[in-house]
């Protein structure tokens, strides 16, 4: 893994330049991205190119030893264009232009802008494609970031109408899709369809999944029309863009299809002071992020482009955006390092290099104070560099290649070029477990909440991954079109979809390796047109195992349901609960005779929302039965496995004693060597070791 930094050359003297990346060099940086924001720069109002700048400031990050990845900056439309397109801004739900003065103002149906992007995409990949320098780019920024993956202007609703006619080729096809016929919703021609906005009490449920999947088509295109041009001006770069976490909006497996790797922006502080509904974990985790935060996504964007993924913002200090904003554990932005590299990223780079003195951001830090002189986090990436080069030293040539087998899953992508900082291959990261997991699937339960106002179905899949990885296993996150017959347990968050295809590949993964399959509530539960299946919930999943939903409840989230099975063994559920008809005996039986948690031949159905103690119990009696090597690592100790080194990291208040806990599964040994850290893993400290 190579480390990197965001960098505004724009902002400071040119004069600074050279200083910087010297300085840069001097951390054990590599990778400089530049660009993403600087459209008002590179081309004023009356169409004048100023790409000198641009130019001069590439060079000189070139000279100093850094690769560059470009961003195309059209996440910044400068003034000058809304005056030529004053139709090319989003519009909110409520029917409100967002306005220029911040970013992302665009909408993404608005074709003369997308035109304007072409335009300016193709000035820079002509200019800047074949640099020496160039390694890769970021197509714009955050694509959703601010709530603009949905816009409900008149562009995207003519773009809407004729997405419509696509799909269903005839208005009563698509009554007929959507059950128009209720509330006499019927339409007589495209040109009639509506927002799914502004409607008296809700609207139908399957014409806003529509408008998700219309949505994120329009931001596949939008994504596809640059990747284009870059690949035709741009050969042998690598296409990437940086993702966000937390984030569901649109379908990113599908956007990524047209990358070449999956990057993400990671501020795990930020995202547990903005998102983490457990005043617990808030209070708990305030100075290190969740433990598993990080992990999902690296875990999640690892599954978005053939295992290929970069951290490509990572927080180095307090961010500016949070409800309130602390500052890391001392060692965290060190850890926060070492967990990027364990789950297999090729680039962790940081968000910014100097911390800005002006403008929206000027309380979020850098590696930089905006004087220039260090801040905390240069010393943690220093370290962390130092460490990464040992680890590597140690790791010979020879030993890398018997790692990186013809087999594995990653070695497609091993290209070595040192001379251009290119990321080298990643060491393999390798599981026995996989959570399949569906964009449209979540989309699908977000309309219409099946587990009441507190359930989130991204929360719920959060919380089944932290159970697997209490368990001390690698975790896949995977694509519902992935690959799945190289598992030995398939966990199924969120798959919502009735989906034939995902069954057919499960029927083969079970023929070809008895892979063990976790089916949650709500699977197959609604059709593609948010339909509840013909043969009811879980739709086509009942070939794997004979049950049917019969009755479906939500509950308030402070009301938990008991079940009990003959030996009395208890386990507490809440929020949300389903009926089963079935011939298969539950394993266990609620109060009011529904039966909880069916199992048939390696198929597991568990019909309610467990509390998360059961949930880790109940993952962990699964990973036994798969043959899975397990440890109880309790909520704050992790471990991560990457080709044969092992790395352990302590989000908790306490130190912990390896040797007690980890054990010979996880390959620790009583003689095991730690290249880094030591046995007494005190909190915020990382140790590795490499697996005989
Ligand atoms: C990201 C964004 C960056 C910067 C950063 C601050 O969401 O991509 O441009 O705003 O947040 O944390």
């Amino acid at each position: 893994m190579k480390t990197g930094v965001c960098y505004y050359p724009e902002h400071w003297p040119e004069q600074q330049w050279a200083n910087d990346a010297a300085r840069m060099h001097a951390l054990g940086l590599r990778v400089v991205r530049i660009g993403e924001f600087a459209w008002s720069r590179l081309e004023l109002a009356d169409g004048t190119l100023h790409l000198d700048w641009l130019q001069r400031a590439i060079d000189t990050l070139h000279q100093a030893g850094l690769s560059v990845v470009l961003g195309t900056p059209t996440a910044t439309p400068p003034r000058w264009m809304l005056d030529r397109y004053p139709d090319m801004l989003a519009v909110d739900a409520n029917g409100r232009s967002r306005d220029f003065g911040s970013r992302r103002h665009y909408c993404f149906s608005y074709q003369p802008y997308i035109e304007q992007c072409k335009r300016i995409v193709k000035i820079l990949a002509r200019q800047f494609g074949e640099h020496p320098g160039v390694i890769a780019w970021q197509t714009d920024n955050e694509y959703g970031c601010h709530s603009t993956s949905i816009s409900y202007s008149p562009a995207a609703l003519a773009a809407f109408r004729h997405w419509c006619q696509q799909r269903y080729g005839s208005i009563q096809s698509l009554n007929e899709a959507w059950g128009n016929v209720f509330w006499s919703m019927e339409y007589d021609t495209f040109d009639q369809i509506g927002l799914p906005t502004g409607t008296v009490t809700e609207s139908n449920p399957a014409h806003r999944l529509a408008y998700w999947r219309f949505s994120s088509d329009q931001i596949k295109h939008f994504n596809k029309v640059q990747v284009d041009i870059l690949r035709q001006f741009s050969p042998g770069r690598d296409i990437l863009h940086n993702f966000m976490g937390n984030f569901v909006e649109f379908d990113h497996h599908d956007v990524a299809r047209d990358l070449d790797i999956a990057a993400w922006d990671n501020y795990p502080l930020g995202f547990l002071t903005r998102d983490n509904q457990d005043p617990s974990d808030q209070e708990f985790y305030v100075r290190t992020g969740h433990p598993d935060g990080s992990g999902f996504h690296h875990d999640l964007y690892r599954g978005c482009c053939n295992r290929r993924w970069w951290v490509m913002e990572q927080q180095p200090g307090p961010v500016n955006w949070a409800p309130y904003n602390p500052s890391p554990l001392k060692g965290m932005v060190r850890l926060w390092g070492w967990e990027a590299f364990a789950h297999g990223a090729e680039v962790m780079s940081y968000f910014r290099w100097r911390q800005a003195p002006f403008a929206q951001e000027q309380t979020h830090t850098g590696l930089l104070l905006s004087n220039g002189d260090d801040d905390v986090a240069a010393g943690e990436v220093a370290q962390l560099n130092a460490e990464l080069q040992q680890l590597k030293a140690l790791l010979s040539r020879e030993q890398l290649h018997a790692v990186l087998n013809p087999n594995d899953r990653q070695s497609a992508n091993a290209s070595v070029d040192p001379d251009h900082n290119r990321p080298e291959t990643a060491l393999p990261v390798q599981a026995d477990v996989a959570i399949v997991f569906s964009y449209a699937g979540i989309a699908i339960q977000d309309i219409q909440p099946p587990g009441g106002d507190a359930f989130s179905a991204l929360g719920f899949c959060q919380r089944v991954y932290s159970a697997c990885r209490q368990w001390g296993v690698n975790v896949d996150i995977v694509s519902p079109d992935a690959p799945l017959t190289d598992y030995k347990l398939l966990l199924l968050c969120a798959c919502t979809e009735d989906d034939p295809k995902l069954v057919s590949a499960l029927t083969e993964a079970r023929a070809q390796n008895s892979v063990s399959i976790v089916l949650f509530p709500g699977t197959g539960s609604r059709t593609a047109e948010y339909q509840i299946p013909p043969n009811l919930a879980p739709g086509h999943f009942q070939s794997l195992l004979p049950v049917r939903v019969i009755r479906s409840e939500s509950l308030p989230a402070a009301q938990s349901v008991r079940a009990i099975d003959q030996h009395d063994q208890s386990a507490n559920t809440g929020q949300w609960r389903e009926h089963l008809h079935s011939d298969v005996t539950p394993s266990m039986h609620f109060g009011d005779g529904w039966g909880y948690r069916y199992q048939h031949q390696g198929i597991h159905y568990i019909n309610a929302v467990p509390e998360q103690a059961d949930l880790i119990d109940t993952i962990g009696e699964i990973l036994n039965n798969c043959n899975i090597p397990t440890r109880n690592l309790g909520p704050h100790l992790r471990t991560q496995r990457i080709g044969p080194v092992q790395v352990a990291f302590n989000y908790g208040a306490q130190s912990v004693e390896l040797d007690k806990i980890l054990g010979e599964t996880l390959g620790f040994h009583h003689d095991t060597t730690l290249i880094v850290g030591s046995r007494t893993l005190a909190q915020a400290q990382v140790a590795v070791w490499v697996v005989r």
